[in-house]
Order: C-alpha cells, then structure tokens, then sequence
C-alpha cells in the first residue's frame, strides 16, 4: 500500500490567504506581524529540525524522552484504531508511540497533517513503507482552518506536540480545541505537549542559539513571503529578536530592520516603508502551567486525564478526553 496524500487547499487559494493573511499582518500597527506558518517551506522545516538538536532548545529531546517513558501507558489507556499528529514535521515522534505499541492489533491507520507540503509527503511515505501494516494518509492542510478534513473520530489518538499550541495567540486557543473536539467521538484522546513555564535565562537561550540557527529560521519568513509573494525583503538586513515576556508567558519573536528600507510585496498588494530599528513579529510561544492550560479547557469538550513531565518540569505531555458534552457548531464571536 502507498501512502494516500491529500490536499485540502489547491494551489490558487493557498496563494489568496497567503495575500490576505500577509496584507492584514503587516499593516497591523503599532506591530506588524508575519503569521508564524508561514516560516515552514522545505528550508524552513529543515531549520527547525536543526533546531531540534541545539544544546540550548531543550523541548524536542525533553518531550522524546516523556514520550518514550509514557508511550505504552498511554496507548494501553487509549486502545486507538487511529493515530493522528497535527503538525506532524518529520514525523518523528508518532513513531515513539508506534514503536511502543507491543501489539498493535487494534491500529489500522496513522494519519499526519501537515502545511509544510514537502516534508509532509516525504514523511508520510516513509512511515508507509517502515509500517506496512498501517494504512497512512498525509493531509496538507492547516491545523486552524482544516481539521474537518480529518473526517469523523472513533478510536482517535489526536497527538499536538512540540509545544506547537504556544505558537497559537492564547485567544486562539479555546476555538482550536473546541475544533478538535469536534473531530473526536467521546471517548478519543488528545495528547498535547506544552513547554511549561520557567526561568526566564533558560527560555532566552533556547530562542538566541549560540549558533545562529533559529535567527536564520526566523529570517525565513521572510524568504518564502519573497518567494510566493513576490516580494523584495532582504534578510540580511533583519536581526533577530527573541524575548521572554513574564506578564504573557511567552516568548516572542521579532525581526528588527537594521536599516531604512522600502519593501515591496506585489502578491499582498503593499508596500512598505520600514525605519531603522522597525520590527516586525513572528512568531509567539507561549508557556504553559498545567492551571493554565486548565483555565482554556471548559466548553471545549476536552478535560485533563493525566499530566506527564520530565523530572525538571521543563515539559509537560497531557493526555485530554473528550467528554460526551456538546460542542456548540458555530463558533462564537
Ligand atoms: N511535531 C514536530 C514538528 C513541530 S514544528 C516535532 O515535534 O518536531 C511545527 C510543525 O507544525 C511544522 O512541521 C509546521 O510545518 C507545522 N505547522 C505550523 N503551523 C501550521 C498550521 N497552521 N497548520 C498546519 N501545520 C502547521
Ligand atoms: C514549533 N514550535 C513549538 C517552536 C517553538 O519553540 O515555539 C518553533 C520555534 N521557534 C523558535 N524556535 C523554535
């Protein structure tokens, strides 16, 4: 069997949010901001990836190594038919649970949705071809937009890892979970990694690697609005920013202009004119305790079943329920 890959957004209008997502960010004042999807093109992931493997970015191998301590317990609670990762990148850590799964009579499907389209199909086509057993489905899709193309729950084990929730507004947190909910049946899981909070230091060197890759991850954005957009920004001439704010928990990352410029974007229809100094955001990652996270879960259908961290509390892995409440269909305003 070959792994089935699934678009849910042709090319064209993929194009007209990107213009439309691009014009509404960076007219925002007195911060433009670049929507955080947008770093992850084929360079982009593979950044991240790098990424993974700093000295000072402890998330990737804190969570690898709960995932690997709790993977069997989780799936012995959970029994899934389906795994399910949003925001799959790689693909590695699905393979932490699978590899766990002493008998995996029950699992029939594994299904990864991803908007970095590259890395997506690569991934999914070698889970496929290392799990012949498993029917695998690559979605690229966007997690905020295009859940419903998961299709009906039953037997889902819905898996959010990385922390890539912190990279949500916390606003947009409560409607993204109520979402998901409405893809799971009562009964499914949901498990979800969150960096928790801590010392500011530790959070700060974790976002100013010595080694310059996340301010290169970070000038990407840049690079795919140049490449789909048209437009004339000149990485080079950013510096990346990265800070923690304690009042928000979260870290937050900007691109200053080390110079004067005007930048045209033709596919968002703008022009720009940025000083010396001038920022622009791109990316939020919010910190977590297990009372915030608590906090965003009423009227989401989801409720905490069991809280794993590492013996330094740097990452926590929660395992949610959906409960038999109904999630409302329309969202609210
Ligand atoms: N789960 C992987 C990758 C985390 S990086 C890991 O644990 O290492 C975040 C991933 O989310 C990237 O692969 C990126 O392409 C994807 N992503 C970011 N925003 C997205 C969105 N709005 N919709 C779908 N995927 C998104
Ligand atoms: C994907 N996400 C959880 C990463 C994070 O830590 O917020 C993205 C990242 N940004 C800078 N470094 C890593």
């Amino acid at each position: 069997m070959s792994a089935r890959i699934e678009r849910v957004r042709d090319s064209s209008d993929m194009s007209s949010r990107m213009s439309d997502e691009v014009r509404e960010g960076l007219q925002k004042r007195p911060l433009p901001e670049l929507p955080s999807k947008y770093f992850y093109d084929d360079r982009g992931s593979a950044l991240f990836d790098d990424i993974t493997r700093l000295p000072e970015y402890y998330p990737t191998r804190t969570e690898e190594a709960i995932l690997e301590t709790i993977a069997q317990e989780v799936v012995d609670r959970v029994q899934p038919r389906e795994l399910c990762e949003l925001g799959s990148g790689v693909g590695r850590k699905v393979r932490l649970l699978l590899d766990a799964m002493a008998h995996r009579e029950l699992l029939e499907r594994c299904v990864l949705l991803d908007i970095s389209e590259g890395f997506l199909i690569e991934s999914a086509r070698q889970l496929d071809a290392d799990y012949p057993d498993l029917a695998v489905r690559g979605v690229v899709g966007d997690f905020l937009e295009d859940l419903p193309a998961l299709g009906a729950g039953g037997g889902r084990l819905a898996l959010f890892l990385a922390g890539t929730i912190g990279n949500l507004h916390p606003d947009r947190v409560p409607p993204f979970l109520r979402d998901l909910a409405r893809q799971l049946d009562p009964g499914d899981a949901f498990l979800l990694g969150l960096d928790l909070v801590k010392d500011a230091a530790r959070l700060h060197a974790a976002y100013n690697d010595s080694a310059g890759v996340t301010a290169e991850f970070n000038r990407n954005i840049l690079r795919v609005v140049n490449t789909h957009l048209g437009a004339d920004f000149e990485p080079e001439a950013f510096e990346h920013v990265a800070f923690y704010d304690p009042d928000n928990a979260w870290i937050e990352m900007r691109l200053r202009a080390t110079r004067g410029m005007r930048v045209s974007i033709p596919g968002a229809n703008l022009q720009m004119v940025l000083e010396p100094g001038d920022e622009i955001r791109t990316e939020l990652s919010c910190k977590y305790t297990r009372g915030s996270l608590e906090a965003r879960l009423p009227g989401t259908g989801l409720c905490v079943e069991a809280w794993y961290t590492d013996p330094d509390q740097l990452f926590a892995c929660a395992l949610l329920r959906r409960s038999h409440e109904t999630i409302p269909s329309e969202e609210e305003p």
